[in-house]
């Protein structure tokens, strides 16, 4: 994902028909948008179509779950506390007293009435811009996943930039070396979720399409993940503008790779049932290349069908995908209908196997 990392560039009616729309990885047609970087605004100042609250998007009964961007940094300079970046959104705030960290009370608002409308909301950390550096050892590690829970999970701590928020999950969009250690991490939000037992939690990661991903490769195959969103973009070889056709050849890095992905879960993740998401870009001005129209990625949706781990799309970002008009309603239609066939009498298993 691109964090384009524009500081200060910009200064419930639906409850009906959102209730069930929670990330369900039970089910192949989640949609997860990205939010919080404000990705339209890298290219564009037009006041109306910057990246609005995280509420007006959650609304949208298309969506399931968003990923809020990013935590990216673990320990600043300034008072050793990991920091935030939500682009145009929460700003205006103070931030807590001798860090650079922000305080989002809007933020936090509109996730707890995001969650009402039964919405998933992760956070995501990571991200492509190098503010971050990783682990020196397994013990950082450890402690980190501590930290951030007491930060976003049902944990305390003074530094909360959500405040009494508490999200469902955390993803991972590592995108910077070095890559050891977050098997560590994985493992202990773990056992903070076992512990806690209140809500379903998730851990999610987003990898580049080439696989084995420099970056998650390791803590994919040592730790439990509930979902790849893998980025079929940005590396022209594997991205969806490389895609073959319906029933074409999705095996190598050297392809549009999805089927790819889908037997390295079977074979190598260590969560064998780990779902996967096509992450793909909402235009083609925001990110290096790999952007096909919605009509092509609803094409592209039913061609996956075919694969046992496919249980969605996942979308960066959300300003971007709101200016491209037609966009979440006609790939959210392609994933039902995939739904659809999965359902069909007994034969859930002859559409993929
Ligand atoms: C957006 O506005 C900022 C500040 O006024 C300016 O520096 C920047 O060049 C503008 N960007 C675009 C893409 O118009
Ligand atoms: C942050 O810095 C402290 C002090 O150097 C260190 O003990 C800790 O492991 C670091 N945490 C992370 C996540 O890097």
């Amino acid at each position: 994902m691109r964090s384009v990392m524009k500081i200060g560039l910009v200064a419930a009616a639906l409850l009906a028909t959102a209730a069930n729309a929670a990330l369900d990885l039970t089910k192949r047609n989640n949609m997860v948008l990205y939010w919080g970087q404000n990705a339209h605004g890298s290219y564009d100042n037009t006041t109306s179509k910057q990246q609005q609250s995280l509420y007006t998007y959650c609304q949208d009964p298309n969506v399931d779950a968003i990923s809020i961007g990013f935590l990216n940094s673990w320990n600043a300079t300034d008072g050793g506390q990991p920091l935030v970046n939500f682009a145009n959104s929460c700003t205006g705030y103070e931030k807590f007293p001798g860090t650079d960290l922000l305080w989002c009370p809007t933020i936090a608002a509109d996730i707890q009435a995001c969650q009402l409308l039964g919405k998933t909301i992760l956070i995501s950390i990571g991200g492509y811009s190098p503010t971050y550096s990783g682990f020196a050892s397994p013990a950082a590690a450890d402690a980190f996943a501590y930290q951030i829970w007491n930060m976003f999970g049902k944990g305390w701590s003074y530094y909360r930039p959500f405040g009494s928020a508490i999200v469902d999950g955390f993803d991972l969009d590592i995108e910077v070396q070095p890559s050891q250690y977050y098997e560590k991490f994985v493992y202990r939000l773990r056992k903070l979720f076992e512990a806690d037992g209140s809500k379903k939690y998730y851990i999610t990661a987003a990898p580049q399409c080439h696989n084995p991903d420099p970056q998650l490769d390791t803590a994919l195959r040592k730790a439990n993940f509930d979902a790849v969103f893998v980025q079929f973009y940005n590396n022209p070889n594997c991205a969806a503008t490389a895609w073959t056709g319906k029933g074409g050849d999705q095996s190598s890095n050297s392809v549009f790779n999805f089927g790819m992905w889908d037997s390295w879960v079977s074979s190598s993740a260590f969560n064998k049932n780990m779902k996967v998401l096509m992450a793909l870009p909402a235009s083609n001005k925001i990110v290096i290349s790999g952007y096909v129209s919605k009509a092509k990625a609803s094409d592209i949706v039913a061609d996956l069908a075919r694969f046992k781990s496919f249980a969605g799309v996942a979308i960066w970002d959300a300003s971007e995908v709101w200016v491209n008009t037609g966009y979440i309603t006609q790939v959210k239609s392609a994933l039902n209908a995939v739904t659809a066939l999965g359902r069909r009498g007994t034969g859930f298993f002859r559409w993929y196997m």
